[in-house]
Order: C-alpha cells, then structure tokens, then sequence
C-alpha cells in the first residue's frame, strides 16, 4: 500500500513512520518543511508526486493552550490545511484518514461519547477540528475520520513524560481529578491507524486504549509504576485555570472500532509497555 503521512515529526507521526515500516507499507513521510498545509499548491503537488493509495492526516496545530490564543493559525492550519489535503485527495482518488479528537465534545455527556454525538467543543482547537470533520466529510464522502484522546508516547512531549520529570523531584504534586478521559499510546493507536486503512474504514471510528480516568488517577499510576515516592494530590479544575476550556467527561465509545474487530490494550498496560521504554529521569 502507497501512504502518505502529513505531520510525521510529531509524538503520534513517528509511531505511524515505524507502524507503516512495519506493516511493509510504501510511506513518503512529511513534516511542515516538506510540505505546510496551508501551501495548497504544495499540498496538491506532493501528493500528485506521491500517488497514495492512503493519506494519513496527523498534522495539526495540536497546542490546545496556544489555539486559544492564535484562533487564525488554528483554523488556517487545522481546517484549511485540512480542506487543502482533502481537495488533493479528491483529485488523486486518494483515500483519507483524518485524525481528529475528543475534544470536538463538550463534555456533558455521562456516558462514553459515541461517533454520531452531536460536536458541541468548548475551546478554539476542538472548533477547529470539528469545523475540518465537517467540510472534509462534505468534500470526501467515504473519507476516515478517526477520534483520539490524551496521547502519549516516546516522540515527544506528553502527560506521563512531565509527570515523571516534576514528580523525580518534587515531594508533592497537584493534579486534576474533574476531568475524565481515556490516555492513549501512540504505538498502539498508530499500528490501529494503518490497520484500518488496509480494512478500507470510514466514516468516524474512535480509537484510544481502553478504560477511562481522570488526569489524577493517570499520574497516580505513573508514580506508582515508576516507584516513585512522590504523593499526588487530587485539585479541581477551577484551582488550576487554564486558556482552554477542557470537556469534563470526554471518554469515546469503542463501539465503532470494536466493529472492525479491533479491540484496543488497558491504559494501564499501555503506561506499563511505555514505561518499560522510558529511562528515568536521572538519566534522561
Ligand atoms: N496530543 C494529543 O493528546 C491529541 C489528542 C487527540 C487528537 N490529537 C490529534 O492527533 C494528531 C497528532 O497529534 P500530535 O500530538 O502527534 O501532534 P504534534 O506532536 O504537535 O505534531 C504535530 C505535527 O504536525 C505538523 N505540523 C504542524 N503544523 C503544520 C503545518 N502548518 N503544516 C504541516 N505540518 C504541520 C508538525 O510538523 P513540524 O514538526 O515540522 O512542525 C508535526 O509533525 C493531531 O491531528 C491532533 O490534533 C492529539
């Protein structure tokens, strides 16, 4: 299989680069040196040179925070970049997956968020990509729009990475316990990526490591883990203020990947498998 890969520097595009190498695919991997969404001529000329049979998207401006702030930048590079490469893709017959988020929810549902849910995002970066969902299922009807949460994993910066720095040497940290969601490996979601491009997917599938917590409940058990003797205290939200707006409760149904027949690892065993891979951070 041809696939081309926008956003292949980032945490999650280094796992699709060896996830794709694995797999025995034929990948032209792309950062924004190669080719910037916004350059819609660049975007259409690389995959004319390219001729995949898959696009995967997973270039975005993904700094929750800093979209707050940059609201131009945010729907220039993540809903028009986005409509740029589905365009291009139209034209080369080329399929897409688009790599999309949990935070297109608003967060007031109780129960796990199913694809067919109603986009309602409380912050700037979510209304970028739930304004991209929409023009790009209106441009490719039969395009793959994957929903994913709170990724971690060794290509850069991320939740379990900053808790083991601060907590090697602080006695105590605070964390919050009023946001609830499922923490995903990019290893493991990026082998479900290119799976589900050679299983011809579409239409929205949301896919991240099974079970849910809170960000509290995921750095207990980073600490636990790592033996750490650090204590982690549970704090609201409202103590901690940030730019962005988070949903409150933004856990995915599995149903939609469960009837591919792919049924995704524990967090748990996830954070285990990333852990066995990390070197402390007295080494680091
Ligand atoms: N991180 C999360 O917790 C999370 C949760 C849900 C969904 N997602 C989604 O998952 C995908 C991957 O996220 P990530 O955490 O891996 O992101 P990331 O580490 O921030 O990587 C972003 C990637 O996008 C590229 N990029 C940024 N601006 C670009 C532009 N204007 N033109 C072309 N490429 C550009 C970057 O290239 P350079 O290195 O060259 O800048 C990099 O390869 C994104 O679509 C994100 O919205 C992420």
């Amino acid at each position: 299989m041809r696939v081309t890969l926008f956003g292949a520097s980032g945490l999650l595009g280094q796992d699709l680069v060896r996830a794709a190498h694995d797999n025995g695919d034929d990948l032209t991997a792309l950062s924004s040196k190669d080719a910037d969404l916004r350059d819609r001529q660049r975007v259409g000329e690389v995959i004319r040179d390219s001729r995949p049979d898959w696009i995967i998207l997973s270039a975005a401006y993904a700094d929750v925070d800093g979209c707050e702030s940059n609201r131009d930048l945010a729907f220039a590079v993540n809903r028009d970049g986005a409509v740029n490469v589905a365009e291009a893709a139209r034209e080369a017959r080329s399929r897409l997956l688009f790599i999309s988020t949990d935070y297109v929810f608003d967060g007031t549902k109780a129960s796990p968020y199913e694809t067919g849910d109603a986009r309602n995002p409380a912050g700037v970066y979510g209304e970028s990509k739930a304004r991209a969902e929409e023009r790009l299922l209106e441009i490719l009807p039969d395009i793959c729009i994957v929903r994913t949460s709170w990724l971690f994993g060794h290509g850069g910066k991320c939740f379990p990475a900053t808790i083991l720095k601060v907590a090697s040497i602080r006695p105590e940290i605070s964390v919050v316990n009023d946001q609830r969601g499922s923490p995903t490996f990019t290893a493991d979601l990026a082998s479900v990526l290119v799976q589900l491009c050679h299983l011809s997917a579409h239409g929205i599938v949301h896919a991240n490591n099974s079970g849910n917590c809170t960000w509290y409940d995921f750095a207990v058990e980073i600490v636990r883990e790592s033996g750490l003797a650090t204590m982690v205290k549970p704090v609201t939200t409202a103590e901690f203020p940030r730019p962005a707006k988070r949903p409150a409760y933004s856990v995915l149904s599995p149903a939609s990947l469960n009837n591919y027949n792919i049924h995704m690892p524990t967090w748990q065993n996830a954070l285990r498998r990333y852990l066995e891979k990390t070197p402390p951070a007295s080494a680091r």
